[in-house]
């Protein structure tokens, strides 16, 4: 076994991303670079992602967004063990474009691909960063996706649970847009709440004590809209209630669900060594504080990658490929980007 050093290209959503990461033969890996140019403001006055503005706006950055990253590293190409893109899921606009990148450079220059689950990308970060073994309790919480999921090692997920309707992600974005405050919600919603009441408005929990650690936002979110058009025209200081009451639902149903998940696998006989937090909703404060009991509560920790590694990053792809290549994982320059792969 020896160092393993690779460039990682993330595309699937709205960052341009791309990384290089070595992994070292006991498990451990450093980040050399991680650079992220996000579209944000791209897509802000449409209040969420529009896929043909993100699909162009890679186009005209990875490029960049790549030779900074082995710049920033001080790492020629040839100096590469492989090359990592996220083959999927997401927009396949820009899938395409990462993928069909990371084919050519590795064509090229002559080195192995390895095409990455973007949530299996998720799920593996913490292992970089906390060094967490398996098995493991995966929270994937973004604007896309909200799932739990075991993780007994590296091509070993089972998916226990995840939403019916919204991710959650989404159920902040859209609060937040219905309530008239700026894109992405999620940090929005934060602010808000944090100046907030979250004891006034009594919110629905959808899916609470339910056996099988799923997800519905849909009707959480209704009811957001009920009560809002019910005070209509909204102070400030509503908005901030609505914030804080929106917020303190999530934080009670991801609890609960999560609580189910660990009782799951507790009576499988698995004993998880961490809860690990992925995604962005994973920077919330609250979110962060309430897991970290629910963690504790069930004989085990919390474990989150730093904010800039829970979002979209190369540096997660790079380490999911290294950690693919270490067990001999390696791709086909035939592999298809995939707008769908689930775990
Ligand atoms: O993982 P991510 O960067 O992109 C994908 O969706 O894959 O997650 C973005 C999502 C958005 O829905 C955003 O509103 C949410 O994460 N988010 C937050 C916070 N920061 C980002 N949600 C709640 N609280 C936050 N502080
Ligand atoms: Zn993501």
């Amino acid at each position: 076994m020896r160092d393993l050093l690779l460039l990682g290209i993330e595309t699937t959503c709205d960052e341009t991303a791309a990384a290089v990461v070595r992994r070292r033969p006991d498990g451990s890996g450093t980040i050399l670079s991680n650079v992220v140019r996000t579209q944000t403001e791209d897509h802000a006055e449409f209040g969420g992602v529009v896929p043909e503005i993100a699909a162009r706006a890679h186009v005209e950055v990875l490029d960049g967004v790549i030779e900074r990253a082995l710049r920033a590293a001080g790492v020629g190409l040839s100096e590469l063990d492989g090359i990592a893109a996220a083959a999927g899921p997401g927009l396949i606009g820009g899938v395409i474009v990462g993928l069909t990148t990371a084919k050519a450079l590795a064509l090229a220059a002559r080195k192995p691909l390895v095409a990455v689950n973007h949530l299996e990308a998720h799920a593996l970060t913490a292992r970089l960063t906390d060094k967490v073994p398996f098995p493991f309790l995966l929270l994937l919480v973004s604007g896309g996706h909200t799932q739990l999921v075991a993780v007994t090692g590296i091509g070993e997920y089972e998916k226990l649970g995840g939403t019916i309707d919204d991710a959650i992600g989404e159920a902040f974005d859209k609060t937040a847009k219905m309530l008239g405050l700026p894109y992405p919600g999620g940090p929005a919603v934060e602010r808000a709440a944090l100046k907030g009441d979250a004891s006034r408005f009594a919110l629905p929990r959808p899916l609470h004590g339910k056996p099988t650690p799923d997800f519905s936002l849909s009707g959480l979110k209704t009811a957001v809209r009920l009560e809002a058009l019910k005070i209509a025209p909204l102070s400030e200081e509503d908005i901030n209630d609505l914030c804080a009451s929106f917020q303190a639902a999530i934080v009670d149903i991801l609890a609960d669900r999560v609580r189910c998940a660990l009782r799951v696998m507790r009576e499988r006989g698995v004993k998880p060594h961490a809860l690990v937090l992925a995604g962005g909703v994973g920077a919330n404060q609250a979110v962060r504080r309430v897991l970290h009991k629910v963690a504790a509560d069930g004989g085990t920790r919390l474990a989150v990658p730093p904010p800039e590694l829970c979002t979209d990053n190369g540096a997660m792809i790079a380490w999911a490929g290294a950690e693919r290549m270490a067990r001999g994982l390696t791709d086909g320059l035939d592999t298809s980007p995939r707008a769908r792969w689930p775990l």
